[in-house]
């Protein structure tokens, strides 16, 4: 597995497999692996003749109040983990590798960032744009690879891809859970003992939500008002639990039987901040 900190050598080491009539599938992390990523290497395994995987924690896509610092980089293990996956190749550039340059071009976000993670997280998504972008420019795979659990983030890169001509194939890969139910996150580990058995109460109490809306409903509002207070009983903070329209991520009050639409929500354990959805088809 060839491991570089450098753009030239993960360029040269891409450019390699693709002389070798390779094609190459990205999965870009901020690691702290944990099965979720994994799993999304051996999708990628299965569309991809090499799988690439970056690991940057990425500064620009934290707000000045988030868990920048206190992130967990445990870069030894990330590296035996991906080894395990028959990983190709390992990027793990500097944050002077990645924003040499004094950054003077942003992007702007219309329609796609102003509602759910976008709302609470100004700014995040310009960073998640700024460093895949690069990243695709960089790696330049045929195919990248993002989580169904950050739904948010994988239509806006979807998106990227397809306005900017990336010529990148984005798949989805599925959200992985611990055997309780919750979505695994690097951030799980910043649970305490009590947080951690309250938490996979958000995916029930989602299930439950998602069950009732899928026979439709006029008013998701007052549908979702006991699960709300429910949540609010259990311990969470609720920042957001939204029904929204599959694609464009529109909030909407109505579901018709059989219509797609993504229940998505984020809550607070403490001061931990736990995202999850589903998909309704
Ligand atoms: P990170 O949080 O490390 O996640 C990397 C990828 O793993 C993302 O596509 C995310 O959706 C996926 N993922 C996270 N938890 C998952 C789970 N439980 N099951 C399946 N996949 C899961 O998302 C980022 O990093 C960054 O924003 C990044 C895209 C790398 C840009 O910096």
């Amino acid at each position: 597995m060839i491991v570089t900190n450098t753009i030239a050598e993960i360029r040269e080491t891409v450019f390699n497999l693709k002389k070798d009539g390779k094609t190459v599938g990205f999965v870009p992390t901020m690691g702290a692996l944990h099965s979720g990523h994994l799993s999304l290497m051996r999708t990628m395994k299965n569309h991809a003749d090499a799988v690439v995987t970056s690991v940057f924690v990425n500064p620009t896509q934290f707000g000045p109040s988030e868990d920048f610092d206190a992130y967990p980089r445990q870069i030894e293990s990330d590296l035996e983990k991906c080894r395990n996956e028959g990983v190709a190749a390992v990027f793990l550039p500097s944050k002077e590798e990645m924003y040499a340059e004094k950054q003077l071009i942003s992007f702007q976000l219309l329609g796609l960032g102003d509602h759910l993670c976008g709302a609470s997280r100004p700014g995040h998504f310009h960073g998640v744009i700024q460093v895949v972008n690069k990243l695709f420019n960089i790696v330049q795979p045929n195919f990248a690879i993002f989580g169904q659990k950050d739904i948010q983030q994988f239509y806006v890169l979807k998106r990227m891809a397809t306005e900017f001509n990336h010529g990148i194939e984005i798949l989805m890969g599925d959200t992985m859970r611990e055997s309780d139910g919750l979505a695994m996150s690097s951030r799980n580990a910043y649970l305490n003992e009590e947080e951690r058995k309250i938490a996979p109460k958000l995916y029930e109490n989602l299930q439950d939500l998602a069950n009732k809306i899928r026979n439709g409903t006029d008013d998701f509002a007052a549908l979702s008002a006991s699960n709300r207070d429910d949540l609010r009983l259990a311990g969470f903070t609720i920042d957001y639990l939204t029904l929204v329209e599959d694609e464009f991520l529109q909030p909407k009050n109505r579901h018709e039987k059989g219509e797609k639409a993504i229940l998505a929500v984020a809550a607070y354990l403490g001061k931990t901040r736990l995202i999850d959805n589903i998909i309704i088809e």
